[in-house]
Parts: C-alpha cells; structure tokens; sequence
C-alpha cells in the first residue's frame, strides 16, 4: 500500500467497556482496500463488539475509526457505505423474503415501490445459493438457514464497499458454505472489502488474505494468511498450545443396558423405517446432508413432531407419551439446534436458564431456592469457562459461543439419562468446543447415553463411537472403529459407492 492510499478501514486505541466487563480495550488494526480480513479470536474475544463499533451500532468508549483516512463518527458509520450479517440472525419475519433484502431501499418507479423489480432481482440473487423459493414467501416461513442466506444477500444487494459477515456460514450447510466462498472471492475480485467471523478455520484459511487475531479484548497481531496452517491459528488465538484433542475410546458398550431403542419409525414425507439402539455409557452420532432427513429424525425422537408409526423404549420401557414433556419426565433431554429460537430464555438471568429445566427439582414448596440457583449456574460457569460477568447477567450480554455454553448447561441440569444433542459447538471456538466434548464424555463416562446430531463431520469422528448415517430419508448405513473415516461417512451420506 503507497503512503497516498490510505487503507479502507483503521482503528486506533478502541476500547469498550459494559459495566465491569472489558470487551475491548485500545485495539488498533487496519484492513487494506480490496481485501478479505479474518478477525480471529475464542468465545468473547471481542469481535462482535469491534465489528458493530465498525457499523456504528455500538459507539466505543474511547478510540478513532478511520475510513479511508478520514476520521468518523459513530452515526457516520451507521449511515454510510457498510453493510453487516449479524452472527445472531437480524431478519423481519413478518416480511417476504425480497421486502428482507431491499428493506430501507426498495426501488422505485414513478415514486411507487416497482414490486415487479423487486421481485424479479430477489428471485436472480436467490438463485445465486440455488434456492428455488418464491421472493413473496413470508421469511419466517423459511428455515434458519435460508433467512441466514437472505440476510448476506441484504448485504450483498446494498452494494456496500465495506461487508462485515460475522460467523455468516454457522447455521449453513456445506455446499451453501462453499457457495458464499464463491460469492466472497466474487465481491472481492470487483473490488469490496471484506471483514470475516468465522470459528471454522479451515474457511478462513480458504478465503483471507490477512488475519487479525483478538484474545481478552485486546489486539495481538495482524498476519498474511498465506502459508499459515490451522495450529497457528489456533496458538495465536489462545496464546499457548492446545493438547491433541481427545477421542472416545471406543469401548465395547454391547453387554451395557439399552437406553434408547428405536425401530421402524416412520413419517412419510420425512424418514421412512429409522431404527437405532442406543446403550448406557456410548456416544453414538448421527449424520446426514441436508435433506437426508436427520433433522426431521432428531425432532421424531423428541415429539417435537410425533411420527406416524414405529417403537420406542426408553431405559427398557415403552415409550408411551411421545411429547418433549413426556420425555423430559422419562430422563430424555434434548439441546436445541438454535439457542437463539428455543434454546435460551434471552430476558431471564443466566442462572436462571440453567436451572430452567430443574427448577422443580431446585424448589421446595413451589418457591424457587434462589441460592441453590446461583450455586449451580456458578459451578458450571467454572466448569464450562462460560466467560460471564456473574450468575444473574442476562445471556443477551454474552458472546454467541458463551450463549451455546449456558444451553449445553441448562441441557445438563436436570442430570438426564439419554442426552440428544443437536449441534452442540454451532458457534463455539476451537477450545471451548475441547470442553464441551469432554464434558458430555463424562456424561458417558457416568453411564449416561448420548445421541449427538451434527453436521460437523470432523467433530463426530472425534466424538462418537459410532455413527449412523441417513440418506434419501432412511438409515444408508453405520460405520464405526477404524471403518470410521471422513471419506466412508461422506461416501454413505452421498450415496457415491
Ligand atoms: N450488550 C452487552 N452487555 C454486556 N456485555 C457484553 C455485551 N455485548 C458483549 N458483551 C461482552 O463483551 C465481551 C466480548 O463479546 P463479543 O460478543 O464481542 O465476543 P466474540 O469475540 O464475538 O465471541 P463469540 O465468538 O462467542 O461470538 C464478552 O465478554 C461479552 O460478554
Ligand atoms: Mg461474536
């Protein structure tokens, strides 16, 4: 970069402080016109706050923000050539998808909204991620991933030349992934520039050209991406070495009780004839592409949408009453695959949240024991590093990866005996995810049963000793032992052997 040019984008000594948590303090970076810019750092090192402070959402407490050498004001900001995707989803879900993408700058024709136009583009910029749905759908209608997708199209259509995209590709699957990858590189090559979130590494490793690595707030160092591997990320992010991860022994469970016991479960349209045993002390997984039916298997087991025929046995006894409620009083818990829609109660303390499922088991005649409460979300902050300001914070104040610690917690409380997890780590960095991996280890460990949902592939493997594969919407297969490998799993999902 000449000494004309200044860069696009430049902080100085950014500090930002809520209450007694220090979320920034005196970070100063600067991102080159043209560029896509990665900020990397664990579960509330800050890059939330720094990227909408860049917005103008958040107004830091000290600190300059220049772009392209001019000084700005944080309302500045707000008004001017910069367009964010939020990590949590910030969509209208009561408007079609295309009033999503052009809100605030709908076009016009003869000073009316030109609906035809509108519509028309939504549908051209839709079919950019393959997606064969109607711009006049409601968005709520859509499922998370989707609305995800509408949301980087917002941004993308704003033709902003500053794009913030924090942790964009969290909720989709691979080859919508990939796409945005394309559609990155695509931006950058008519000239925007991009700042980047994402915890997985091997994305940004793909797509950056410089990174930017955050740890407790303050800035560590700026790096060229090229030629860096994912354990130098991975250092700097936690500023020491991690242990080699730790897999499941896989232990021969076959003399164990059953736990979970499915056969011949059917819902038409959703997974035909699914069957699985599940016993004390294992970690089995499940995987599919999208599409395969997982998701609608996932939701089965639970009664979120009772299927139409088949059997169940929980802890050796039919199961009877096929509702969460039913369930949850059998031993049966069940983590949410987004704790922003059903996960987390956003408004209630974080002590609260993790006895909400126990609050019965914490009450005495029908009053809450609030100090047994607080004891018991305090112990799980220690145990799960949840970087929090104290018990009674709300989880709005946290991070995204410290709100999915609070809900693996709140998912643990009630001390069950069959654990569903769906998307466990979705937005959790690479240390944390080491800690809640163990944790529900230990929940085997203890003779627990654990059935996990992922479409993490690499984290299945290292978790589970056993998966189950879906495609087409019934079982395609199991692999498990050495026979477990990126490559069989894949091949079973895609249905290439
Ligand atoms: N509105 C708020 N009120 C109080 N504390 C906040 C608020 N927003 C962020 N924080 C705190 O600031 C710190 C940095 O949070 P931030 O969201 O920037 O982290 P992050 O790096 O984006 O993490 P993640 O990878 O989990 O998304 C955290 O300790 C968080 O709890
Ligand atoms: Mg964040």
């Amino acid at each position: 970069m000449s000494a004309e040019t200044p860069p696009i984008l430049a902080l100085s000594g950014v500090s930002k402080t809520y209450g007694a948590v220090r979320a920034l303090s005196g970070v100063s970076f600067a991102v080159g016109r043209g560029e896509v810019h990665a900020i990397l750092g664990e579960n509330g090192a800050g890059k939330s706050t720094t990227l909408k402070i860049i917005n103008g959402e958040v107004d830091p407490d000290q600190g300059e923000v220049r772009l392209s050498g001019r000084l700005t004001s944080t309302a500045e900001r707000a008004q001017g050539d910069i367009a964010m995707v939020h990590q949590e989803l910030a969509v209208f879900p009561n408007m079609t998808v295309a009033e999503n993408i052009f809100v605030g700058r709908m076009p016009r024709r003869g000073g009316r909204i030109d609906f035809a136009r509108m519509r028309a583009r939504a549908a051209e910029l839709l079919e950019l991620f393959g997606l064969q749905i109607d711009p006049g759908t409601i968005l709520g209608q859509l499922t998370p991933g989707q609305q995800q997708i509408v949301e980087i199209l917002r941004a993308v259509e704003s033709d902003a030349s500053l794009l913030i995209l924090d942790e964009p590709t969290s909720g989709l699957n691979n080859l919508e992934a990939e796409t945005l990858m394309v559609l990155i590189r695509r931006l950058r090559a008519s000239g925007h520039t991009i700042l980047y979130v994402s915890h997985r590494l091997h994305e940004v490793l793909a797509i950056a050209d410089h990174v930017t690595v955050l740890r407790d707030g303050q800035f560590i160092e700026t790096l060229a991406a090229a030629g860096l591997c994912e354990d130098d990320l991975i250092r700097r992010m936690v500023g020491r070495n991690l242990e080699p991860a730790a897999t499941t022994a896989s232990a021969t469970l076959s003399d164990a009780p059953l736990a979970l016991k499915i056969e011949g479960l059917t819902m038409p349209g959703a997974f035909t004839d699914m069957a699985l045993e599940l016993r004390r002390g294992e970690i089995l997984g499940v995987f599919g592409l999208e599409g395969s039916g997982a998701e609608d298997f996932s939701q089965a087991i639970f009664g979120i949408v009772p299927p139409v025929s088949g059997r169940m046995e929980l802890l050796g006894k039919p199961v009877t009453d096929l509702s969460p409620a039913g369930l949850m009083r059998r031993g049966m818990a069940w983590l949410h695959p987004n704790r922003k829609e059903a996960g987390l109660y956003m408004e209630r303390s974080i002590a609260d949240n993790i006895a909400a499922p126990v609050l019965k088991q914490l009450s005495r005649f029908g009053m809450v024991n609030r100090r047994a409460t607080k004891a018991r979300a305090q112990e799980d902050i220690r145990r799960f590093a949840i970087r929090v300001p104290g018990p009674e914070g709300l989880p709005k104040q946290l991070s995204g990866g410290n709100q999915q610690k609070v809900a693996l917690s709140a998912c643990l409380a009630s001390q069950p005996e069959v654990i569903v997890l769906n998307e466990p780590t979705r937005g959790v960095d690479v240390g944390a995810k080491a800690e809640m991996h163990d944790a529900a280890r230990r929940e085997a460990a203890a003779g627990r049963a654990v059935l996990v949902f992922s479409s993490d592939l690499p984290e299945l493997l290292r978790l589970t000793q056993r998966i189950l594969v879906m495609r087409s919407r019934r079982l395609a297969g199991e692999v498990q032992g050495t026979a477990m490998t990126e490559e069989s799993v894949m091949a079973l999902a895609a249905g290439n052997r």
